[in-house]
């Protein structure tokens, strides 16, 4: 049984001023809900903050990316141990925006997945297809070719501690969610892989989230779905109300009966 994961991207919202009160409601929003597992990917600048505000709480904090070297001279980068040293637990790595606005390749996602790793980060790796590959009948091609190079070299039992996120980029900030059916079918894809490039036990033990438009009013339905462990949640992380009521719907999906 995979315990829900709902994660908030905040992406480049969140001054000071707007994080803390965020985290502080999301954090006593959820204070009484068991069942599913939370964090908070506020930008660098907020991550202190919030982690003092989360510290203590059931909700964990994740970077929203990280370099692949433990250090050096990379200017405006920040490295796996210092998100360590901030006391995050996840980093997302190879979110859509940062394929297609920074360009980071497959290949540099898989170095980050691995330097992730050797730092105790649980890497959350996001795949996707664009409208156009899904319309060329292209969207398991495009998350296979994802998948395995953004897992390249790593072993099976360092795939076990990870996170995967299905994030199709014509969902994203659109408004416009897959349905259950579409996201479900592409998780039991990506499970499917999963397994092949590990063992059917590490497979099933995996979460794979979904990402794109999951909103208050949708996510019970997302998260019902059998192979849809979970949600990463952009615009709707931003508004407590709607945060928490997407997490308590996962945890709620967590102990009914799966699929119903
Ligand atoms: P939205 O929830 O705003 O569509 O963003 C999804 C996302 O990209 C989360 O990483």
């Amino acid at each position: 049984m995979r315990t829900p994961l709902v994660i908030g991207n905040w992406k480049m919202f969140g001054t000071l001023a707007e994080a803390r009160p965020l985290a502080t409601g999301v954090r006593d929003g959820l204070r009484r809900v068991r069942g599913a597992d939370v964090a908070l990917c506020p930008p660098f600048t907020a991550l202190a903050a919030v982690g003092e505000i989360v510290r203590e709480s059931a909700v964990a904090l994740g970077g929203q990316t990280c370099h692949w070297d433990a250090a050096g001279a990379h200017t405006g980068e920040i490295s796996p141990g210092m998100l360590v040293e901030l006391g995050c637990r996840y980093v997302l790595l190879g979110h859509s925006e940062r394929r297609k606005e920074i360009g980071e390749t497959d290949d540099l996602v898989n170095r980050k997945v691995k330097a992730a790793i050797a730092h105790g980060l649980t890497p959350v790796l996001c795949v996707g297809e664009t409208a156009e590959e899904r319309r060329q009948g292209l969207t398991f091609t495009t998350v296979e070719g994802q998948l395995r190079a953004g897992l390249a070299g790593i072993p099976a039992e360092t795939i076990a501690q990870g996170v995967l996120a299905y994030e199709p980029v014509w969902a994203i900030g659109t408004g416009q969610n897959a349905t259950s059916a579409q996201a479900s079918e592409v998780h039991g894809y990506l499970r499917g892989l999963l397994s092949e490039l590990t063992s059917k036990e590490i497979a099933q033990a995996v979460r794979i989230l979904y990402g794109g438009s999951v909103k208050a009013d949708n996510a019970a339905e997302l998260v019902a779905a059998p192979d849809i462990d979970g949600a990463l949640v952009g615009g709707a992380s931003l508004k407590v109300a709607d945060f928490v009521a997407i997490a308590k719907h996962a945890a709620r999906a967590a102990t009914a009966p799966r699929g119903a």
